[in-house]
Formats: C-alpha cells, sequence, structure tokens
C-alpha cells in the first residue's frame, strides 16, 4: 500500500503570516526521505495554503510521484496541464468550507469530468476521483474513463459512534471491491489518523492512502520524518495482519 503524504497544511502555516517559512519545498523533501510513496498537494480557487509556484517547485525537486488535488476550475485544469504532475486526484470545492466536504458528484458533472479527465490524460497523467463510497458514483467514475477513484473516509472518520463507524467501514469495503472488480485502482483518504487508520489499511483492494492533517499535525511534536514514519508503521501492521 502507497501512502501519499498531503503537505497542504505546511503551506498553512505559512500562510498565516504570509512569509516564507517553514519551507514547503522542506517539508516536500523530508517526507521523500521519510520513504513516503508520494506528495499530495491541493492547490485551491481562493488559494488558501498551496500557491502555483509551490506546485512547480515540488515537481521539479522530488523524485517520488507529485498528486495533484484539484477542482474541475479551468484555470486549475490548466495549470495541471502545464504542471504535469504523476497523478490529478479531482475533488468538488466550495470557498466556505473548512476542507473538502463531500465527495465529487460524478453523475451530475459527467461531461465536464470526462472532458477534464480526457485532457489530463493527453499529457500522459494518471487521473484519480474523489468520491464518495456509493456504487453509482464508482460506475459513473468508471465511465470517465479515469483510472482509480479515491473513497472519501470522512463519514467513516466523523463516525459518532462504534456502530456507525463499523457502517461506514462497510461502505468502504464494498465501494472497494466493487472498484476493482470494475478495473478501476482504489485509493481513500480524508480524516484519517493514527487512531483510525487501521480498519482502512487493512481494506485489501485499496493501493493508496492519502493523508495530510493528522502527519502534519503530529509533526509539530515529533518532525515531519517520525510523523510520516509512525503512520507507515501502523499501516503496516494493519496490512500485515490482513493478509
Ligand atoms: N484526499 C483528498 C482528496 C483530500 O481532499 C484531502 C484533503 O485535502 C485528503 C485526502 C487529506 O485529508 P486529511 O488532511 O484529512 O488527511
Amino acid at each position: 500500500m502507497r501512502l501519499g503524504v498531503n503537505i497542504d497544511h505546511v503551506a498553512t502555516i505559512r500562510q498565516a503570516r504570509r512569509t516564507t517559512e517553514p519551507e514547503l519545498i522542506y517539508a516536500a523533501l523530508l517526507v521523500q526521505e521519510a520513504l513516503a510513496d508520494g506528495i499530495t498537494m491541493h492547490l485551491r480557487e481562493d488559494r488558501r495554503h498551496i500557491q502555483d509556484s509551490d506546485v512547480y517547485q515540488v515537481k521539479n525537486i522530488i523524485k517520488i510521484p507529485l498528486n495533484l488535488e484539484m477542482s474541475l476550475n479551468e484555470e486549475i485544469v490548466n495549470i495541471a496541464l502545464d504542471v504535469v504532475p504523476h497523478q490529478a486526484t479531482l475533488v468538488p470545492e466550495k470557498r466556505e468550507e473548512i476542507t473538502t466536504e463531500g465527495g465529487l458528484d460524478v453523475q451530475s458533472n459527467f461531461d465536464r469530468v470526462k472532458d477534464v479527465v480526457k485532457r489530463l490524460h493527453d499529457k500522459g497523467i494518471l487521473v484519480s476521483l474523489f468520491i464518495d463510497p456509493e456504487e453509482w458514483q464508482v460506475e459513473a467514475s468508471k465511465e470517465t474513463g479515469a483510472d482509480a477513484i479515491e473513497l472519501h473516509t470522512g463519514s467513516y472518520a466523523n463516525a459518532k459512534n462504534e456502530r456507525e463507524r463499523e457502517l461506514e467501514l462497510e461502505k468502504l469495503i464494498n465501494a472497494a471491491k466493487y472498484g476493482k472488480k470494475l478495473g478501476l485502482h482504489v485509493h481513500a483518504g480524508h480524516g484519517l489518523t493514527y487512531e483510525n487508520v487501521k480498519p482502512v489499511a487493512a481494506i485489501e483492494e485499496i493501493e493508496e492512502l492519502n493523508i495530510g492533517h493528522s502527519i502534519i499535525a503530529k509533526s509539530v511534536f515529533v518532525g515531519i520524518k517520525e510523523a510520516v514514519r509512525l503512520m507507515r508503521q501502523l499501516i503496516y501492521e494493519a496490512r500485515w495482519k490482513s493478509v
């Protein structure tokens, strides 16, 4: 299982003062040194954390894959086509939200998603669609020609009790199985923490997790390399037990 580390919140701290520290490039290099499998960044339309220049700089300096999270906004699509990340993950975006709230409604935005998938593919960029773990969204994703789906783990992470959490986990398992059956690569992410990652990491069909907030939060206390190492360790334990 691959671990993509989302470094947006390193930029959140920098933007709090509109200064140059902490340096995002340095964070990306340390994440790479910690043997993460990829760097994930979300270039939001409001540029609240990651800036355009960050995306170019990180892409140019890292050797591991860059996964660019992006909305369907034309300006952002054009930047992605110019940067050419290894992978683009298409997400919905609302200006007033604190973080990405729901998955992309692929069915309702089908023509636009299909068009963006094709343009990204023409540049050799792999495309993943960030969706809620629902069968119809998995099917619609497949029909757009996307390579992968990233299952939104937010409802699982925010479950109010154990029963709700089990139900949400079941949805993730079913969607992961269905996605794989349709020939899609399956990723997952959002709201995953050191406490809740293991059951998701144990889902065999999931190949990649993208985790940000919890890793960056822990790195304040233990450093970013150690924070990545600790997360990798949990993922490894979950995976090892399930085989
Ligand atoms: N995956 C996607 C598609 C996201 O939008 C985000 C948040 O930017 C993440 C993963 C990471 O979520 P978190 O910061 O809660 O780990």
